[in-house]
């Protein structure tokens, strides 16, 4: 597995984002506008991203390889006053899918969610056709907590299916205890 590492999303970041985001597949299963606008990876971080990490909102990491290659973004949106409840987000650059890159964002995600930021607890409403998101959060220990129809996001029909996973601070430390007591 190669190494990968997480850093806060800047506007560095604006060019290789809007390469990887204008990919159908990447807005296809993800909240992100589709079609990806022109200059949406400048407007979000600059408009949306910036003004919400000041007050505490929203936190989003780009994910990097080793050797300096941008790979996707994972972060964590609406993040209330209380911290309880902290909704995680994720995508992965189509020509890096299948290495398991997603997973271990995701992995270094939860290590800051719970014990660097704070967070009581974290979910993730999937579209019920996105098989491999499924897959990734699973991995991580997350449970599936229901499944609905979707009344969240404006992008897809009511008739698109969402199942929701999520993943207590509590569950996590058990995991993570157990995972370095039997590796
Ligand atoms: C979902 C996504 C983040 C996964 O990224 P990735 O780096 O390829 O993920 P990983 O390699 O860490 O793990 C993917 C897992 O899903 C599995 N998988 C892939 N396609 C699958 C499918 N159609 N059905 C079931 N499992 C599938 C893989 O085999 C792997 O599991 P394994 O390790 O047990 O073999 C990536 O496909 C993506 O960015 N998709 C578009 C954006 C998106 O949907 N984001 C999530 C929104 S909720």
């Amino acid at each position: 597995m190669d190494k990968i590492s997480l850093e806060p999303v800047t506007l560095r970041h604006a060019e290789d984002i809007q390469r990887l985001a204008s990919d159908p597949l990447i807005v296809e299963t993800t909240a992100l506008p589709s079609p990806y606008p022109a200059n949406g990876a400048r407007t979000w971080i600059e408009e949306l991203l910036e003004p919400r990490r000041k007050n505490g909102q929203e936190f989003a990491y780009a994910v990097k390889r080793e050797d300096g290659m941008f790979l996707g973004v994972c972060g964590f949106n609406r993040v209330p006053v209380d911290k309880a409840r902290v909704e995680i987000g994720y995508w992965i650059g189509v020509p890096y899918w299948g290495k398991g890159y997603a997973t271990e964002a995701c992995r270094q995600a939860l290590n800051l969610a719970f014990s660097t930021m704070g967070f009581q607890s974290l979910y993730a409403p999937i579209l019920a056709r996105n098989k491999a998101s499924q897959r990734v959060l699973e991995k991580l220990g997350f449970r599936h907590i229901r499944t609905y129809p979707n009344t969240v996001y404006a992008k897809w029909p009511k008739e698109e299916v969402l199942v929701e996973y999520a993943l207590s601070r509590d569950e996590w430390v058990v995991l993570h205890t157990e995972h370095h007591q039997h590796p």
